[in-house]
């Protein structure tokens, strides 16, 4: 699915590029070049990643969160 229609970027791609090491909207954006046009893409680009970082969480068998002692 297209997600940043400017630069013709799929959720694939951002997805590949978390899976790949990037971490925050602003290393995905150099490195794809979402968000440098009109900036539409932002939000779900953001969703995208959240989901992404989720889900290798959770198949690497690591807790997303931590109990407070
Ligand atoms: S849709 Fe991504 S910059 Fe316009």
């Amino acid at each position: 699915m297209y997600v940043c229609l400017c630069k013709g970027i799929t959720d694939s791609q951002i997805r590949d590029a978390v899976c790949s090491g990037a971490s925050s909207l602003r290393q995905v954006r150099s490195q794809l070049g979402v968000m440098s046009q009109c900036g539409k893409c932002g939000v779900l680009t953001k969703e995208i990643m959240e989901e992404t970082m989720e889900q290798r969480n959770f198949d690497h068998g690591e807790p997303l969160f931590y109990a407070a002692s």
